[in-house]
């Protein structure tokens, strides 16, 4: 975070200063966990439903931290506020005010925010110090979190924004208002909390209008909900995809053996080459979006597309591939998992998969609502029909993505029902031979251990 002293914290949070004089500055970071907060930093207690913060606090001053933010005295220098969370964010705007040569790039979508972010935190370095902190820091706790990262030396602040409602995104744009805004696509992520993709569309289009004038919207030409939000901004719209309409426009789209999509990106009658090294055709539409901010924030062309060939997965479980010395070649894409993003992967499975024998191991798909059943079918027929050699549906609630495979008339494939991860990680136990693709998707914990023990055979020779 930028210097300041406790005595501008209470005023920015509506909290008093207790414990200290109000002179006494902040020098270092904002952390809501002890054990990450350093010299002259900040820490915040939360009251967790299991841990309750403010027992750290002690602690965290002992270890150099120079104050606390927290709902109650905790006898240490700091500043008392009514509530953590929106004194988090007052003080993240507090940063964005003071910071006046800072670029705010927001973006959102129902897949690939966070690969994306990674992407143009990779792009942007090249044009100045930029914050872009690796994982899903999305939502009202994370949001600020990751824009009192900035300092007085950065220049771009890349922003993961999330919306599980209406006013979710508008209220972090009130935190810290982006000046590019990037809609990547609205898919069927999150559905039970929005009811359908239009609610979606609505909630996340919130970012565009945040928009000013001067600013610009990234807006996915391919995507029509996404594509319609353009007269619900005054800013400049930039479409980006593989339509004829797409400003950015990828053309000659080929993906390689490995999934590693090649194309010709082309901008303003100027043509680039860009041969991505991150696996799976999605990642030409999440390229194309970063391309789009890299390029609006005047990077040339060229420098982009080289660029684009040089960036890499930041954040983990996101088709992370590898290959283990037995030549079997893991997909790990476990991180999370809806119905346009397991298809994505399958594709890619698909791909990588071509004249080799592939197995998907597909868990439950968490929160789509009045759509669980259908969701979990669809990717169990599209699995079938991509020719996907042996599926193993983790779990009892993702039973309906074996009844979908096997609904596909013609599939010569196997479906397995594994009633949990254990079970799916005996069924691949010693079946696994040389050239084999596997891609392990499924919600986060849900199929996590088969990854691992994956990852972990691999380690253990
Ligand atoms: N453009 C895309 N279309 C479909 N799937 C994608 C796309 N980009 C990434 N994915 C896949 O979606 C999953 C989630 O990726 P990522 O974490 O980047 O998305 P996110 O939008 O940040 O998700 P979350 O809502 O959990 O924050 C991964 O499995 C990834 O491979
Ligand atoms: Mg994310």
């Amino acid at each position: 975070m930028i210097r300041m002293t406790l005595a501008e914290i209470a005023e920015r949070t509506g909290g008093r200063v207790v414990n200290a004089a109000p002179e006494l500055e902040v020098t270092g970071g904002v952390e809501y966990d002890s054990r990450k907060v350093g010299p002259g930093g900040l820490f915040v207690a939360f009251e967790g439903e299991k841990v309750d913060g403010h027992k750290f606090a002690a602690a965290t001053v002992e270890a150099g931290a120079a104050a606390v933010l927290s709902t109650r005295d905790t006898g240490q220098p700091g500043v008392v506020v009514a509530e953590p969370l929106s004194a988090l964010a007052a003080l993240a705007s507090a940063v964005v005010d003071r910071l006046d040569k800072l670029t705010i790039v927001g973006l959102t979508g129902s897949s690939g925010k966070t690969t994306t972010k990674d992407y143009i935190g990779q792009l942007l370095s090249r044009l100045g110090p930029t914050i872009a902190p690796a994982g899903s820091l999305n939502n009202e706790l994370g949001f600020p979190y990751t824009v009192l990262q900035a300092t007085t030396d950065t220049r771009f602040l890349v922003l993961e924004m999330g919306a599980r409602g209406i006013g979710h995104i508008r209220y972090l744009t009130n935190i810290a208002r982006p000046r590019v805004g990037a809609v990547l696509n609205i898919g069927a992520a999150h559905l039970g909390e929005f009811g359908s993709v239009e609610g979606t569309a609505k909630a996340k289009g919130e970012l565009v209008e945040a928009l000013p004038a001067d600013g610009v919207a990234v807006l996915n030409a391919d995507d029509p909900l996404v594509a319609g939000m353009a007269p619900r901004t005054v800013a400049k719209v930039v479409l980006v995809g593989e339509s004829p309409a797409a400003a950015v426009r990828a053309t000659e789209v080929v993906v390689d053996g490995a999934g590693r999509a090649s194309y010709k990106i082309g901008f303003e009658g100027k043509t680039g080459n860009v041969r991505l090294g991150v696996a799976g055709r999605h990642q030409v539409a999440n390229t194309l979006a970063a391309a789009a901010v890299a390029l609006s924030l005047g990077m040339g062309l060229e420098d982009v597309a080289e660029a684009l060939g040089e960036v890499g997965i930041v954040s983990g479980r996101r088709m992370d591939v590898f290959t283990r010395a037995d030549g079997v070649t893991v997909i790990d894409d476990s991180y999370n998992a809806n119905p346009s993003s397991t298809t994505a992967a399958l594709q890619a499975l698909a791909s990588m998969g071509e004249g080799k024998r592939t197995t998907a191991v597909l868990g439950y798909m968490a929160e789509l609502g009045p759509h669980e059943r259908s969701g979990h079918e669809e990717v169990g027929r599209v699995a079938a029909e991509l020719g996907v050699d042996r599926l193993i549906a983790v779990a009892p609630e993702a039973g309906p993505i074996v009844d979908g495979a096997r609904a596909v008339a013609g599939w010569t494939g196997e479906a397995t029902l594994a009633p949990d991860q254990a079970a799916a990680i005996e069924v691949l136990k010693g079946d696994l031979r040389d050239g084999d693709v596997v891609l392990v998707k499924g919600s986060r914990y849900r199929t996590w251990d088969v990854v691992d023990s994956l990852r972990g055979e691999e380690e253990s020779r």
